[in-house]
């Protein structure tokens, strides 16, 4: 039996989901609609679910694993095992009020009615406030609940905050942070096991390259100890000798986030020509 893994049929989710599959070289092969559909070239099937669903699908067997937000597994109490943050679908789950509310801070709830999708977390958000609300759970289209007389706020997913803004809403308390998570069933076969394991594998080596960037640089050898000692590379970095004598060229790997400090403080010590490139994967 292939692993059974659970993603989003459609969503904020899905795509960025199947391209992680594709970035590990899995290729699915799907018919037109199809639930279910195998991979061609790893033992693997894609059930295509409601995001809502997946925690009771990979909690009950139906699926081995899954990839959701953590709002979702937060707000559906099952038994699941939390394999891996996946690094994408970032958002907050926050209480929006109408953005004529002169909001005077989380007492402003005692007493309101609250529409939400996630009356699980909610309440326990409240509970730890000591504020006590009324909870509306509603599926869909919460944004809309204070405008049509509903509720007096709403607590939902916000990503970009388009939705909040275009329905005259404004975020007033940050609930959770989620992003997108693995998650497997307790107690997987150990022939699954060993799967997933490989496909996670797959996907360190996909996250990691997708924070790094490859850079190669000419320094005089004079400088070589300077530059070096800025650039804090897998190991160390690789220092070629150029054709031009007293020079070198240094090739290493620099992490995204602290790509343009390190960039300037590699020229500062006397780099040159300094090429940045993409890396594909980066496998330990
Ligand atoms: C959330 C939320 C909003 C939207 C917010 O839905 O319900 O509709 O995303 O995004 P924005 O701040 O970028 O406008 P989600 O994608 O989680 O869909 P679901 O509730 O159907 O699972
Ligand atoms: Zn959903």
């Amino acid at each position: 039996m292939p692993l059974r893994i659970a993603v989003q049929k459609s969503g904020r989710l899905s795509e960025s989901s199947l391209s992680l599959l594709k970035d590990c070289g899995i290729r699915i092969q799907r018919g037109k609609n199809a639930l279910i559909a195998p991979a061609t070239n790893f033992d693997l099937e894609v059930l295509y679910l409601r995001d809502d669903d997946i925690p009771q699908y990979v909690a009950d067997g139906t699926a081995d694993c899954g990839m959701l937000g953590e709002n979702v597994v937060a707000e559906h109490e099952v038994k699941v095992v939390s394999d891996r943050k996946l690094g994408f679908a970032g958002c907050r789950l926050s209480l929006a009020v109408p953005r004529y509310v002169d909001y005077p801070g989380v007492a402003y709830f005692q007493g309101k009615k609250i529409a939400t999708s996630y009356p699980v977390i909610l309440n326990e958000f409240l509970r730890k406030q000591g504020v006590s609300a009324e909870i509306h759970e509603i599926s869909g289209s919460v944004e809309i609940a204070p405008n049509i007389g509903l509720a007096d706020g709403i607590c939902d997913i916000v990503s970009t905050g388009s939705t909040l803004f275009s329905n005259g809403l404004k975020e007033v308390e940050r609930v959770m942070r989620s992003e997108a998570v693995l998650i497997s069933r307790p107690g997987l076969p150990a022939e699954k096991r060993t799967v997933l394991d490989k496909l996670l594998f797959r996907m360190d080596a996909v996250q990691r390259a997708s924070d790094a960037k490859y850079i190669v640089m000419n320094v005089p050898n004079a400088k070589i100890d300077a530059v070096r000692s800025i650039l804090p590379g897998i190991k160390s970095p690789t220092v070629f000798p150029l054709a031009e004598e007293g020079w070198s060229a240094i090739h290493s790997v620099v992490e995204e986030a602290h790509f343009w400090d390190i960039i300037d403080e590699v020229r500062a010590a006397g780099a040159e020509g300094i090429v940045v490139m993409p890396i594909q994967k980066m496998v330990k």
